[in-house]
């Protein structure tokens, strides 16, 4: 089937390749015009594991096309998934903006039937919108339909969660739209293709797919996202009451995830949930719930909890510091969460920002996303380094930010050696307390 991707970022730029591997023919198209270049030439501009992969070999096939035109990719197919931005507007609802400019593009361009997709993370009720918006802006009488198939990839293994679902969600208004939907997922669904990636796939059960309406599709993805969020800040405001009582937060949250109806997952505290949905998404349900007439005060407390994990780190790093400037705290960690170059909302960010408000002068290290941090970052109080232990040169502490595996098993013997003073605090408990302490490090963890 022709797809159209309109607008590739890290949504758009994931599903287009995933969608050409299982056998369409799929036009990403983006404004930006060095980025369409880049990825012409098989330079892509996000680090996910297993993309470059997936998008040089399809070019190859011929069954991946770049663009910065919305006339040809919209004119090359009958489905267009929309995946541009919804970021969060001053008041915290998302900005709609995009949507609707791509909405009157591609009812000025189509000739044809069109089947417009709503992929990107939008309120409820944005598909009447959408509908509304293109019967105004069409230029001939033209069938169309419109449906919302939000999306669940987690950066750093967005293509497996593409390829690999746990459901598929589709919101539908007409037989024709379920049955173009059904074809476009088919090979996921029944899992006919032959992943070239992950050999050993999960059990071959057929992939649940749940056909709704519009409305209810939207509000899966904000509800799932919300869920999550709330299930971290839950854990979080449980870690501290360990830390009141003298509880081990990791051995409560294994007792509580070996309940099935609790499950494991999304129960790691620590210094709190960033990236470019949960923060965003829970602000944009918050405010779409108020304008239907419901205060969501549950997500504003799963809000709140989580804002304060960042100063709960400052209040510690003074604990063991008593004050913060002029001392070196060693960052390690600045993406949002390991396996991806994303600092967006980074909690590590927010930390740097706290020490330099504090006087304090840092040295920080990530394996992805330094680059990323100096553009977003810069004070002459930063000192960007190669290698965690360049980081532990002179420190008075070090934060462990973001769990990257390379940090578990560094020479820790080592990094003690080069710090000024052995303090270390383990944001994402991800070291062993006890080993640290053997080794002579004042060891601080997140409930531990
Ligand atoms: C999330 C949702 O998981 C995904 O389904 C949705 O489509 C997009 O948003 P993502 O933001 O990429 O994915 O990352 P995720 O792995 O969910 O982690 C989000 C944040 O929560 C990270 O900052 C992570 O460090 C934090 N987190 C996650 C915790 O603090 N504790 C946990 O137990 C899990």
């Amino acid at each position: 089937m022709d797809i159209a991707i309109l607008e590739t970022g890290y949504v758009g730029l994931v599903t287009g390749a995933c969608l050409a591997e299982i056998g369409h023919n799929v036009y990403c198209q983006d404004c930006d015009k060095e980025k369409i270049e880049r990825l012409k030439n098989g330079k892509i501009p996000i680090y996910e594991p297993y993309l470059e992969r997936l998008v040089i070999e399809n070019k190859k096939k011929r069954r991946l096309f770049f663009t910065d035109s919305l006339k040809e990719a919209i004119c090359s197919s009958v489905v267009v998934f929309i995946c541009v931005g919804t970021p969060p507007l001053e008041n915290g609802e998302a900005d709609l903006s995009a949507i609707e400019r791509v909405t009157r593009e591609i009812a000025h361009y189509s000739e044809s039937y069109k089947l417009i997709i709503e992929k990107s993370t939008v309120p409820v009720q944005t598909g009447l919108w959408v509908e509304r918006t293109f019967k105004i802006y069409r230029l001939k009488e033209i069938d169309f339909d419109v449906a919302s198939n939000p999306e669940f990839l987690r950066e750093g293994q967005a293509v497996f969660d593409f390829l690999h679902p746990d459901r598929i969600v589709i919101g539908v208004q007409s037989k024709r739209a379920e049955e173009l939907l059904r074809e476009i997922y088919r090979p996921i669904i029944d899992r006919s293709f032959n992943c070239p990636i992950h050999k050993e796939c999960p059990e071959n059960e057929p992939i649940p797919l749940i056909v709704t309406d519009i409305k209810s599709a939207e509000l899966i993805k904000h509800a799932s996202n919300s869920f999550l969020a709330t299930k971290i800040s839950f854990i979080n405001a449980i870690s501290d009451i360990c830390e009141k009582t003298g509880a081990n937060i990791k051995d409560v949250a294994y007792g509580m995830g070996l309940d099935r109806r609790i499950g494991k997952d999304f129960l790691n505290a620590g210094i709190g949930f960033g990236g470019f949905c949960f923060p965003k998404d829970l602000k944009a349900f918050i405010k779409i719930s108020e304008k239907c007439g419901y205060d969501f005060r549950l997500l504003k407390e799963v809000e709140r909890i989580n804002e304060g994990r960042v100063f709960l780190v400052i209040e510690k790093l003074k604990n063991g510091l008593w004050i913060l400037k002029d001392k070196t705290i060693g960052i390690l960690g600045l993406s949002f969460k390991p396996n991806t170059d994303d600092i967006r909302l980074s909690p590590s960010l927010k930390i740097c920002r706290l020490l330099l408000k504090e006087g304090a002068k840092i040295r920080a290290y990530d394996p992805k996303a330094v680059e990323r941090a100096k553009r977003e970052l810069k004070s002459q109080q930063i000192t960007y380094c190669s290698s965690p232990y360049e980081v532990a040169k002179g420190a008075d502490a070090l934060v462990l930010c973001t769990e990257w595996e390379e940090f578990k098993d560094l020479n820790w013997k080592k990094i003690k050696s080069l710090m000024l003073y052995p303090f270390i605090l383990d944001g994402r408990n991800m070291l062993e307390k006890q080993k640290m302490k053997d080794l002579g490090f004042e060891y601080v963890g997140m409930g531990i």
